[in-house]
């Protein structure tokens, strides 16, 4: 039932020499399914466009696992993407939804490997919508080391319920309580973080819910992630209005064909709204 770890899981699909002629500043994660083209286009269109935040290089990388029912019928269209786009990270484990950590696992291995020097890792979820310019210029200059932040979830308990889409035996976790989390749909670790979450994960019993293992990990590491401010990543759904999001780093549920529609009035919005 877990995704078994340490893994010699291998890459199908790898991006090796994305870092070999320069150091990105923020190195974007992106979750979406191996049949997902039409999102991922989406997103390389607005808000995972590499070039979008003038002066800060930023590498985008989509992870994927191998789709379980279609995998043969997806292969050469995965080949024809990722020699188009260059940005697919895919390993031979499922892509279920238990195995969402062994995702982000994959991400953090591939910055360890072959972009160890990036300032920042970001994760996010195909159903967001993210502002990495915000981001960037309000919350992660200059630099920061021992950083994780996001939407922080304290005190949260394991449901011990075996009907539980979310259920977590004993063996598995036994503490009456979560550490401090970052919500999964975006957060960000400094580039340090990174490798040392992908580090610890190989000592510890992986767990299917992938943002209460980084919480987890973080914890092992004697760290702990910092609260984002109040409003800046939102885990309910908001109506866009141009001036307001171009305030904020995240909105969850915002699927990336809505973005891709909203995306040229969010560009457009005027000075006025003090980005
Ligand atoms: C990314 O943004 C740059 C700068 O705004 C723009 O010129 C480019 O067309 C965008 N790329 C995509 C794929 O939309
Ligand atoms: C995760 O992937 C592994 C390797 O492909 C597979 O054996 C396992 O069944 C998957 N786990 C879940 C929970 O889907
Ligand atoms: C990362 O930085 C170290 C120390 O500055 C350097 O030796 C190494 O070559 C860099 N690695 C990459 C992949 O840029
Ligand atoms: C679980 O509880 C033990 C005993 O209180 C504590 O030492 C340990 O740090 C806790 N682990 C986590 C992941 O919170």
């Amino acid at each position: 039932m877990w995704p078994p770890y340490p893994y010699p899981y291998r890459f199908l699909h790898n991006q090796p020499h994305k870092c070999r002629d320069r150091t990105p500043f923020l190195v974007l994660l992106v979750v979406t399914e191996p049949g997902d083209t039409a999102g991922r286009n989406a997103i390389r269109q607005t808000w995972g466009n590499e070039s979008l935040v003038p002066g800060v290089s930023i590498v985008r990388l989509f992870l994927i696992g191998v789709h379980p029912v279609f995998a043969q019928e997806l292969r050469p269209v995965l080949e024809e993407e990722t020699l188009l786009y260059h940005d697919i990270l895919q390993q031979d484990f499922l892509d279920t939804y238990n195995n969402l950590t062994l995702k982000t696992l994959m991400g953090l291995e591939w910055v360890s490997k072959h972009c160890p020097n990036a300032s920042y890792v970001v994760k996010a979820d195909r159903d967001v919508f993210l502002n990495l310019a915000y981001l960037v210029r309000q919350f992660l200059v200059p630099p920061k080391t021992n950083f994780m932040t996001g939407h922080l979830y304290q005190n949260t308990a394991p449901l011990r319920n075996k009907g539980s889409k979310w259920y977590v035996p004993h063996e598995v976790y036994p503490n009456k309580t979560y550490p401090p989390y970052c919500g999964g749909p975006t957060y960000v670790l400094s580039g340090d973080v990174a490798q040392k979450v992908y580090g610890v994960a190989q000592t510890l019993p992986v767990m299917n819910m992938e943002d209460v293992f980084m919480g987890i990990c973080l914890h092992a590491l004697g760290l702990s992630p910092t609260a984002g401010p109040w409003g800046v990543y939102n885990m309910v759904r908001l109506q866009f209005e141009r001036c307001r999001f171009s305030r904020l780093v995240m909105v969850h549920h915002y699927q990336p064909q809505e973005v891709l529609r909203i995306w040229p009035r969010f560009q457009g919005a005027p000075a006025m709204c003090h980005r």
